[in-house]
């Protein structure tokens, strides 16, 4: 039985190669699909109705900050070109949705992002909390879900499967590279693409660390309400650091697990949830 990490990789996988699952490998039924809609980067998740990964597909985002459209008419539009694309690749049409959004967001900005799913012309399955979506993935039940991503770092905390807090706070991997930028008087692109850089990710760590370790103070005003929760995983782009888990675990005090494709995991998730209805 695959866990969490080889469906993670499988679908990493996937998604690098423009690659699909063949039919006849497929479970019967129809294709789910989740549409997360990023700061940093918009991505599109295909799996079967067994919940088995079958294509992806990402592509930089413009048009999303924080969870609100800021270019909603350039946004349906890359998320059309993105579905065809996949459809294509198919060879059948994609039809029923999920999307996410980050917890606690205003509902008319929920309803936008909700509306851009529709105008892509998918059937708007349901609209679920980032780190709910991430949790389904890894299959947890009870513990607490970050998702740091481009902009916002979300923190869903769950019991016996329910979820009892879900919390948002506006730092994520932009704060990074605006910290880097100003420590080095590098224009954005630049410290973007510095701490992107493998070769270079000890000298950024370095800098980026009281931004990570921020982050932790904040998950740790939640977490540390649920004085019996033992495991808090992290997912999200601004997670890829290395030394990120050991940061998070000396701060919160707790074990803290990075699964394999951080990037993935909340795209895959939102996929899962397309079978539901609204
Ligand atoms: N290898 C890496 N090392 C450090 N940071 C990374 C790496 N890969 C991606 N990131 C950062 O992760 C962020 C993007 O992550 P992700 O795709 O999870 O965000 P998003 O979903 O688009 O944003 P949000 O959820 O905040 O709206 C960017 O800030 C990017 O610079
Ligand atoms: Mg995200």
């Amino acid at each position: 039985m695959p866990g969490p990490d080889d469906i993670l990789r499988d679908f990493g996988a996937l998604l690098r190669e423009g690659a699909i699952l063949p039919r006849e490998e497929r479970a019967a039924g129809p294709l789910r699909v989740g549409v997360d809609l990023g700061t940093a980067n918009l991505v599109l998740a295909v799996t079967d109705a067994a919940s088995r990964p079958v294509a992806g597909l990402t592509e930089r985002s413009g048009g999303i900050r924080d969870g609100i459209v800021v270019d909603y008419a350039g946004t349906v539009r890359a998320v059309r070109r993105m579905k065809a694309e996949l459809e294509a690749r198919l060879g059948e049409k994609l039809l029923r949705a999920a999307t996410a959004i980050p917890p606690g967001i205003h509902p008319g900005a929920a309803k936008a992002i909700g509306n851009v799913i529709e105008a892509a012309d998918f059937e708007l399955a349901c609209i679920v909390d980032e780190p709910v979506a991430a949790a389904r993935v890894l299959g947890v039940t009870d513990g607490a879900v970050v998702d740091v991503g481009g902009g916002t770092t979300g923190i869903s905390v769950l019991r016996g499967g329910t979820v009892l807090a879900s919390v948002d706070e506006a730092t994520g991997g932009t704060h990074m590279t605006l910290v880097l930028a100003g420590a080095l008087r590098l224009d954005l692109a630049a410290a973007e693409a510095m701490k992107l850089d493998p070769a270079q990710a000890r000298d950024v760590f370095a800098l980026v660390r009281p931004v990570v370790d921020k982050m932790a103070a904040i998950v740790a005003g939640v977490v540390d309400r649920y004085p019996t929760l033992d495991t808090v995983h992290v997912v999200g782009g601004a997670c890829s650091f290395e030394e990120f888990g050991a940061v998070f675990a000396a701060r919160l005090g707790r074990r803290v697990i990075k699964p394999a494709e951080p990037l993935l995991v909340t795209p895959l998730g939102i996929a899962l949830f397309a079978g539901e209805g609204r």
